[in-house]
């Protein structure tokens, strides 16, 4: 199993997220970091706490708190219209009998990575500012750990926040650019793989219909932070369902076999009026920088449908 640590601003997507590294037996969970983005930091803490206990996480798998802010800008506050008021939809799960740990994501993430190296994979489904902090209190660990595999970015699909940009880029760009200049072998998991897998009410019966009466909690708390997400998105796209982004990063950390990758330059555009958060591809084939990112371009979004179900509609944690 692949041994990661999930950096996550829980929110729906991320709760699915948290499920599936949990439950699959590709993953083996190490540590959970959070941050702000879709909620405040103090509500992705409580978020991911809460669904952590949801799954049956051991209560040994640490969750600590990150950055509650870009590195340099202001945090534009919670994505109500997407994640709901606490970033569960408005679902409320009962209050989480674990705690967070002690310390700060950043120095988490440096003593980690030292420890494990090679052995551990970071996935990270939020803005990348914890990330960068760690960087810039140990740069070594670009060269250490096995790989970033990031949900974030878009390289020929349009952007989620703005006609160029996705959230979790737009959200701390400096950031993102710190990560991307940093030489840390990364996957890029963007929207144009994460919109290609699209899940509808179809897939949340058949996970209701297998979890059968052991994974009945898990699956009514599926079905209701859906039911917000997909109507959410169904005012963007006039459909109701919804792409699952978060998960599939964490599915392709399991199973890179699920994604086709494109190598490329990447850049993290910070400046431009238009473009802020812009993630640049050099697509000319003799790129004018170094090679710093695989690029997830296409994926077998049936087959990653039908293990997400089946891991999800599973009772026990791996
Ligand atoms: C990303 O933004 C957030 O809303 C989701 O959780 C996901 O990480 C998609 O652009
Ligand atoms: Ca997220």
């Amino acid at each position: 199993a692949t041994r990661i640590i999930l950096d996550v601003d829980t929110g729906i997507d991320d709760a699915l997220a948290l499920l599936y590294a949990v439950k699959s037996d590709d993953i083996q969970l190490e540590g959970v970091t959070t941050v702000f983005g879709n909620v405040s930091v103090e509500q992705a803490t409580v978020n991911t706490l809460q669904v952590l206990e949801l799954a049956g996480a051991p209560a040994s798998v640490p969750v600590v708190k990150g950055a509650d802010r870009p590195l340099v800008r202001k945090w534009e506050g919670p994505v109500v219209h997407i994640h709901g008021d606490n970033g569960l939809g408005g679902f409320r799960l009962p209050p989480p009998s674990r705690q967070a740990a002690e310390g700060r994501a950043a120095e988490y993430l440096v003593r980690k990575i030292n420890e494990l190296g090679r052995d551990l994979t970071l996935v990270f489904v939020g803005r990348l500012t914890n990330l960068a902090h760690a960087l810039a209190i140990d740069p070594s660990i670009a060269g250490k750990v096995n790989r970033l595999v990031l949900m974030g970015g878009a390289l020929r699909a349009p952007g989620n926040v703005t006609p160029t940009a996705e959230a979790n880029i737009w959200g701390d760009p400096e950031a993102a650019h710190r990560v991307f200049e940093s030489g840390m072998p990364i996957t890029m998991v963007g929207l144009d793989v994460t919109m290609q897998t699209v899940m509808k009410e179809e897939h949340v019966a058949l996970v209701k219909r297998k979890a059968g009466t052991a994974g009945e909690r898990t699956a009514e708390f599926i079905e209701q932070i859906l039911a917000y997400y997909f109507s959410a998105y169904e005012k963007q796209n006039g459909f109701y369902g919804s792409p699952l982004h978060d998960l599939l990063a964490v599915a392709v950390a399991g199973d890179p076999t699920l994604v086709g990758t494109e190598e490329l330059a990447v850049k993290i555009e910070t400046k431009g009026e238009l473009s802020s958060g812009a993630t640049i591809g050099d697509l000319r084939g003799k790129p004018d920088y170094a090679v710093n990112a695989s690029v997830c371009v296409s994926v077998d979004s049936e087959r990653f449908l039908s293990r997400f179900i089946d891991v999800l509609a599973s009772g026990a944690p791996s």
